[in-house]
């Protein structure tokens, strides 16, 4: 006997004391000393209750909300998901919930509340010479990481690429590669450009030996007419002569 009063002493006594500390029932308010029954998620007061009246409640007004059972004469207003700090609307308000914003497409959420995104910032982008080893999330910012070997990437493939192997095509190699940009590729000299350049070129030494032996000849001839006309003018009038006759 003596054992169970102290068990129940020990039990209703706490419980007790937290009933001390507010005087209203789970589902009410206190107000002028008085407890009232509080309005559901929704509603606000519009009227405290009286000893005759119980509380009158009133739907929230567009653009606010309360989303517990309250005993407010105001509810709250709505958030707004503002583009400024990275958000968008993802789901609407209601009168018994708050809208609830997401960041923006290719932004991730720094600061939350509840379920709610209230800031987010642009995921970043990789350099290039970078790859994107991790693409950005809603709540997560894109992870980089470089390129090695014979690789590249111009900061938005999802892995580096290798160079482009020129003699492997049976090109030439114009532009070597670097680890932001593939190597570049050309033709090499096909048989019609070689016979085409072979041509030119023959043409070219014909033409210059060509050139420098009338130069030579021309010399020559000036030089010995010079000697003929000092010494003897005969051969000149003979040959005139003969182109008469
Ligand atoms: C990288 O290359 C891709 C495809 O080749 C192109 O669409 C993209 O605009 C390039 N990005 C940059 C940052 O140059």
């Amino acid at each position: 006997m003596f054992t169970l009063r102290i068990t129940i002493l020990t039990i209703i006594i706490p419980l007790n004391y937290e009933h001390c500390f507010c005087r209203c029932a789970h589902a009410e308010y206190e107000i002028n000393k008085q407890c009232c029954p509080m309005c559901s998620p929704g509603n606000c007061v519009l009227w405290h209750c009286t000893d005759e009246i119980s509380t009158t409640c009133l739907p929230c007004p567009p653009l606010t909300f309360t989303d517990e059972p309250n005993g407010l004469m105001k509810c709250f207003p709505c958030s707004v998901c503002n583009a400024n700090r990275g958000l968008r609307l993802n789901k609407a308000c209601t009168q018994s919930s708050d809208t609830v914003c997401g960041p923006l497409e290719r932004f991730y959420c720094i600061e939350k509340k509840e379920i709610s995104c209230i800031f987010a910032v642009q995921h970043s982008e990789c350099s290039p010479g970078q790859y994107i080893k991790q693409s950005g999330t809603g709540s997560t910012d894109t992870v980089c990481a470089d390129c090695s070997g014979d690789t590249y990437s111009n900061g938005s493939f999802s892995s580096c690429l290798p160079h482009t192997k020129c003699d492997a095509m049976g090109l030439i190699e114009t532009n070597p590669g670097t680890e932001s940009s593939d190597s570049e590729c050309g033709n090499p000299p096909t048989a019609s450009t070689a016979i085409a350049i072979s041509v030119i070129v023959t043409l070219l030494i014909i033409i210059t030996g060509s050139v420098f032996t009338i130069i030579r000849i021309q010399k020559k001839k000036t030089s010995t007419g010079n000697i003929s006309d000092r010494i003897n003018v005969e051969p000149d009038s003979l040959e005139e002569q003969a182109i008469r006759i």
